[in-house]
């Protein structure tokens, strides 16, 4: 999503849209997360995570109820800042990181669109932001906060080119309805979302913003017969 104008109206529609599709899903957000995406969302991540390489300081964009900050400030014992649009995602994910004793965090409620931190970071990290967000906005934003030699790595859902796969695609999101009846809260979710990610160009916009940005290497993985892809790409310097 991208309207590239960058204007107060349009950035609260954006955050009402993120608000209605997960207002209430705080605590049933990693399983949900889990069958959305056939059981596939640890693997993305784990992709993701096999490119940070020796992180010292690390920036989560919308780390919602933590899944990946809280695996990277386990796994890679770095300092981990996690920004969030949302409090009930950020509460949760600050008090998941305080039960297991990582206290090397920093959280930060904003969007991303908007927030700009006086620090550097040498990775920064996201999963399923871009399609909500500017990214027109958001990607000069983390370029500035990007360390130089430092790695900017984006990872979203995506809708599949190839026709058959289309298919499997939108029954599965049909059927996440009835699997998850027992969860209303859900609902805006399985209706709105597919339509968002069949109207997004995130993974070309990514791209292209990137590079403008002046990252080298810009690259895009595609993931699960382009269900899922990364996007990332280097900046200059050490
Ligand atoms: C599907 S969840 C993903 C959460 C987490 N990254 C993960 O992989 O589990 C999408 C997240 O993006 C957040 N988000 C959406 N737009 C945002 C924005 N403009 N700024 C910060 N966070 C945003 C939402 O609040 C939500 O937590």
């Amino acid at each position: 999503m991208s309207d590239q104008d960058g204007s107060g109206e349009n950035s609260d529609e954006r955050e009402e849209l993120v608000e209605t599709l997960f207002h209430g899903t705080g605590t049933t957000y990693d399983d949900i997360a889990h069958l959305a995406t056939w059981g596939r969302d640890r693997k993305w991540k784990e992709e993701l995570l096999s490119h940070i390489k020796e992180p010292a300081r690390i920036l989560d964009l919308a780390c919602g109820t933590g899944i990946l900050l809280l695996e990277m400030a386990q796994r890679f014992d770095c300092h981990v800042t996690g920004i969030e649009l949302r409090k009930e995602y950020l509460d949760l994910c600050r008090q998941r990181a305080a039960a297991r004793g990582l206290n090397d965090t920093n959280f930060i409620l904003g969007n991303a669109e908007e927030v700009v931190l006086d620090e550097q970071f040498d990775h920064i990290t996201s999963c399923y932001i871009p399609k909500y967000v500017d990214l027109s906005l958001v990607v000069p934003h983390m370029v500035d906060m990007l360390a130089p030699g430092g790695l900017f790595i984006m990872q979203d859902f995506a809708y599949p080119k190839v026709p058959w796969v289309q298919v499997l695609f939108d029954d599965h999101f049909e059927r996440m309805r009835e699997r998850c009846k027992d969860h209303p809260d859900w609902n805006e979710v399985w209706e709105l979302l597919p339509d968002v990610l069949k109207q997004s160009t995130w993974i070309e916009d990514t791209e292209a913003e990137m590079q403008k940005a002046g990252l080298t290497d810009v690259t895009v993985v595609e993931q699960s017969m382009r269900m899922s892809a990364l996007v990332y790409g280097r900046k200059p310097g050490q």
